[in-house]
């Protein structure tokens, strides 16, 4: 039988990849631009935020990109690919009725890195009051399916199926190998976590959460085109 028929994604999840230009021109300098805020910090997570959900890991503040870039130009061709990357997922996964009107531009209000090893991971969370979160995987070449992935949770739907036509509907968790200079961007709403990473150098990522605002928004120096 020929059947006429039509796909209905009604609650769609897609997360992107994005590959960095350029990356071996850029990364030993990006790394730099890291490892000296490290030097600055005086406790391991320098926002001060999660604290009970974080383990051996080194956090800056926020405002690791917006500090640093006149140190380190290397953080302004991150900062545009951020930028890039966050309009591209924005057009090519928002439906035509919700698109940002005219005009409309992207904040990226917090940036932060996460220098990790010894065993240390992130639990479960999620970035609330954005909409769309990215991580930049930056040196990461020894994370691999046991070893410093991210996972990525379905808390939506009751994991009850009994019959082999359902099974699929079981499965909740979605892990990401990180691959170094790429950058994956998620909707900011979806749970998360970093598994434990150990190696002989540390796992280093750099991570956003990004707005689309209407022009008619307060901007600041940040936000951009
Ligand atoms: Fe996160």
């Amino acid at each position: 039988m020929k059947l006429k028929k039509e796909l209905i994604p009604i609650f769609p999840i897609n997360l992107g990849w994005y590959e960095y230009p350029d990356f071996e021109k850029d990364k030993e300098a990006l790394i730099e631009a890291v490892r000296s805020q490290e030097k600055l910090q005086d406790r391991d997570i320098d926002s001060g935020l999660a604290l009970r959900i974080k383990h051996n890991i080194k956090e800056s503040h926020p405002d690791f990109l917006s500090k640093n870039s006149e140190e380190h130009p290397v953080l302004n061709n991150l900062s545009q690919f951020f930028f890039d990357s966050v309009w591209d997922i924005v057009k090519e996964l928002t439906p035509p009725e919700y698109l940002p009107p005219q005009g409309s531009r992207i904040n990226i209000p917090d940036c932060w890195y996460h220098i990790t090893n010894d065993k240390g991971y992130h639990e479960f969370h999620q970035h609330a009051g954005y909409s769309w979160s990215g991580i930049f995987y930056l040196q990461t070449s020894e994370c691999n399916e046991y070893n410093g992935v991210n996972n990525f949770y379905d808390t939506f739907r009751p994991k009850i199926a009994r019959d082999v036509g359902a099974f699929w509907s079981n499965e909740d968790v979605a892990s990401i190998e990180p691959k170094e200079g790429y950058l994956l961007i998620f909707p900011s709403w979806i749970y998360h976590s970093a598994f434990p990473y150990e190696g002989d150098e540390d796992r280093i990522v750099i991570s956003f959460n990004a707005l689309i605002e209407p022009a008619e928004f307060d901007l600041t120096e940040q936000k951009e085109e």
